[in-house]
Parts: structure tokens; sequence; C-alpha cells
């Protein structure tokens, strides 16, 4: 069974959503540690709840990213990690981990890539009045949200849509969705690239 390390900065939402699957056994996979960057983040406290071992990196305490990154990589040595989730980790991978983790380290993101990258991408839709968003599953690469794409589902947006409802329209995707490509992921090996279309 594939060991995992999930990276999160904040709420953990789709943190908990996976730690659920591995619960239920719907995800073959083994939550083996949580990497966090922000001290006080409710991920962490997920974490304490399901007893996986959690660890805070700051990154503003290390003099460089790659010793920010020796650091982080050390602890996922000690666990054997195979394979690192990120999710709502709001940090560029860097050299370092990329290195280590060629081809295995995956993101979730709030919006169809390329469009709307980076931070707000919910934000970001909804001042373009963008008639359509969504959620995309990419494998990470050195850019900022760049990586090839795994899998995309799309989101209308209506007239009155708001942030909160943008937002939880979305986060409902990606708690479906992010558990069935990691099963797929983590069981079948190297990844044929998927697009999907659901009925929304
Ligand atoms: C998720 O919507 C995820 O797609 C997004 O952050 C949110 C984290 O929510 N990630 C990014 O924007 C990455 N660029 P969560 O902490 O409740 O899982």
């Amino acid at each position: 069974m594939k060991k995992i390390a999930v990276f999160a900065s904040g709420n953990g939402s789709n943190f908990q959503a996976i730690i659920d699957v591995v619960t239920s056994g719907e995800l073959a996979a083994e939550i083996s540690v949580l990497i966090c960057d922000k001290p006080g983040a409710y991920a962490v406290e997920r974490a304490n709840e399901a007893g996986i071992p959690s660890f805070v990196f700051q990154a503003k305490v290390y003099p460089s990213k790659e010793e920010y990154e020796e650091a982080i990589l050390k602890e996922l040595n000690k666990y054997d990690v195979d394979f690192i989730v990120l999710a709502g980790y709001m940090r560029l991978i860097g050299t370092t981990l990329l290195s280590a983790y060629q081809g295995r380290i995956v993101n979730i993101h709030p919006s169809l890539l390329p469009a709307f990258p980076g931070k707000d991408a919910i934000g970001q839709a909804l001042a373009a009045k963008a008639k359509w968003s969504g959620v995309t599953i990419h494998y990470v690469d050195e850019g900022m949200d760049t990586g090839p794409i795994i899998i995309q589902e799309r989101v209308k947006l209506e007239d009155n849509e708001t942030r909160e409802t943008l937002q939880k329209k979305i986060q409902q995707i990606e708690h479906k969705l992010y558990p069935e490509v990691l099963q797929m992921l983590l069981t079948q090996g190297d990844v044929i690239y998927v697009t999907k279309a659901r009925a929304n």
C-alpha cells in the first residue's frame, strides 16, 4: 500500500476528505504524515483527531527554500513516503522536493487551469465574470499551477454567484474528485491523463 504525505496550509477540508476515504477503505493508501507550513492551521487538528503525525515547518525560520525543503524531506524519508498530495498548500514546491519526488507530487486547484492560477482562484473567477470555473488536479512542476493536467471538472457560475456559493460548489467537487483520482493514481501506477465530464 502506498504511503502518502498530505501538505496543507489552512482548513484542511480536502485533507479530511482523504482521511475519510482512507478510513472507510475506499482509498487504498496510508496517510503517513501531514506537513503544514502554518502554525495553528485547522488541518493540524484534523491530523491529531485522526491520529496522523503532523509537522509544522515555517519557511521563514530557514535561511533558504532549499534548507526548508530539506528539513521536510528528512521527515518524509523517515516515514518512507511514496507520494505527496498537496491539499491547499499555498507555497510553490522547489527543486529539492521536486527532484526527490519527480512525477509523484499532485495538487488540486479551484479553477479550470490554465485560467486563474495562483492565489484566490475563486475571487479571480468572480472578478472576471467567468461563466464557468471548476477544479483541476494536476502533477506539480516548478511553475505556479502549470504541471500536466490529470483531470478537470467544471462548475457553472450563476448570475448571482457569490464567493460563498462558488466555494461551496467547488469544494463539493474537490472532496469527491481528489479521492477518486488518488485511488486511480496510487493503485494503477502511472496515469493516463483524463478529462472527465460529469453533469453539474
Ligand atoms: C482548496 O479549494 C484548494 O483547491 C485550494 O485551496 C483550498 C484549500 O481548502 N488550493 C489552491 O488554491 C492551490 N493553489 P482546504 O484547506 O479546506 O482543503
